[in-house]
């Protein structure tokens, strides 16, 4: 019996990939690199400062903010290195009631949060192109669905949310797949932070995790890796939640 065959082959996420990472040196980044170093990806990190310990791969030091210094350093980088897989991570909060939003600080947030994502994207997906294979993974937050005193946060989450579907649409011919995770609250120095242990906003988020407990860095790691497989190649401009289910029940969030 004679085969059909498909009239063009295009090639396939490799597992092998390179894969750059922003935010790796702790919290979700670093498990990230961990994991996908594990897994067989050549990992490459950035962040202000060098990650504790060993790193899985290569890292970079450079500050998000400064545009330059990302540009320069994501040039370098997409030269040299057959880059098909990118982790949009690094996140700030710039946490401001309404009434005291100072704009620099909501700039500086904007900048972290979508500026240098779309940064990244830019160089990344070009060399992706020159590929023709590629995934990007955008981390934004469960809190696009609202949280007082975080409107640089929660909106510039939602951007990125907005960007993962329209990059999806401008990328997807070049066989370069686009998603975001919006991940509840995480056990990380970052969540640790904001929401100390004893606080009471700490113990209202976990009484409203369905599943009772935070998510731990690797939860979220692993479902970056799914993003970046084989697995997942005709899966774009989606956001999944995860978060132990706590978006189910959004509206009892504070
Ligand atoms: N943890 C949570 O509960 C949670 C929930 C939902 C979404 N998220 C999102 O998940 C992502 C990671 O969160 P996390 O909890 O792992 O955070 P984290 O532990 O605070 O780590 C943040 C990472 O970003 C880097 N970073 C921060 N500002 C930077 C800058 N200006 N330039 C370069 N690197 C910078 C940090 O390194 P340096 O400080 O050395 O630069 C670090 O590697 C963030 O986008 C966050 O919004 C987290």
């Amino acid at each position: 019996m004679s085969q059909i065959k498909p009239k063009t082959t295009r090639k396939r996420l490799s597992f092998m990939s390179t894969v750059l990472i922003t935010g790796a040196s702790k919290g979700i980044g670093r498990s990230c690199a961990t994991l996908l170093h594990d897994r067989g990806h050549e990992v490459i990190g950035l962040a202000r400062n060098p990650a504790n310990g060993e790193f899985p791969g290569e890292f970079h030091c450079v500050d998000l903010l400064d545009r330059k210094a990302l540009d320069s350093i994501l040039k370098t980088l997409c030269a040299s290195k057959p880059i098909t897989g990118l982790v949009n991570n690094a996140g700030i909060v710039g946490a401001q009631p309404l009434s005291e939003i100072n704009l620099e600080t909501m700039d500086e947030v904007f900048q972290v949060n979508l500026g240098a994502a779309t940064q990244c994207a830019q160089h990344c997906s070009s060399t992706m192109k020159q590929q023709g294979v590629g995934s990007i993974v955008n981390i934004s937050s469960e809190l696009v669905l609202g949280l007082p005193n975080r409107t640089a946060y929660t909106s510039s989450k939602a951007a990125l949310i907005s960007a993962t579907r329209t990059w999806a649409l401008e990328l997807s011919r070049n066989n370069i797949t686009v998603n975001a995770i919006a991940p509840g609250p995480v056990n990380t120095e970052f969540f640790t932070r904001n929401n100390p242990p004893g606080s009471s906003e700490r113990k209202r988020k976990i009484d409203r995790i369905p599943m009772g407990r935070f998510a731990e860095p690797a939860d979220i790691a692993k479902t970056v890796a799914f993003f970046l497989s084989e697995d997942a190649r005709y899966i774009t401009g989606q956001t999944l939640f995860v978060d132990g289910g706590s978006s189910l029940a959004s509206s009892a969030l504070f």
